[in-house]
């Protein structure tokens, strides 16, 4: 493996997994969201290398059993998507935010996805859409 070769183009291109998504070439907008051993991070600022003997989560990785992750279902319910190209990026925010606040405020999942950027929903639907799953997730918990 090239040691310059990034995360976000091994987990694209090498190993196919094209849910996880490339929005700019700064940094900035977090569609490449991934989880590394649980905690969020842009795949197109780590080197693959870097990610060696960790545990990554794609948005593949949110269905279990053929049963949609409580997020997925949520944006699909609240239509916390238009394009959709965030989304994947969105998700994984989101599923690692929801671990560490499971019963957050608004002000808490804007401040909690500020990281990834959205063209298309203005956020309302999106903030919902994580309101409705924290929702579920308590009561199934
Ligand atoms: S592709 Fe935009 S932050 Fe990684
Ligand atoms: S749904 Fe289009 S960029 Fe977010």
């Amino acid at each position: 493996m090239e040691p310059r070769l990034l995360l976000v183009h091994l987990i694209r291109e090498n190993l196919r997994l094209t849910g996880t998504h490339i929005g700019c070439d700064t940094s900035h907008c977090g569609a490449c969201t991934v989880l590394l051993d649980g905690r969020p991070v842009k795949s197109c600022t780590l080197f693959a290398v870097q990610a060696h003997g960790r545990e990554i989560t794609t948005v593949e990785g949110l269905e279990q059993d053929g049963k949609l992750h409580p997020l997925q279902e949520s944006f699909m319910a609240e239509h916390g998507l238009q394009c959709g190209y965030c989304t994947p990026g969105m998700l994984m925010t989101s599923v690692a935010f929801l671990k560490k606040h499971p019963k957050p405020t608004e002000d808490e999942i804007r401040w909690g996805i500020s990281g990834n950027l959205c063209r298309c929903t203005g956020y309302v639907n999106i903030v919902k859409a994580i309101q409705h799953a924290a929702a579920t997730i308590q009561g199934g918990a």
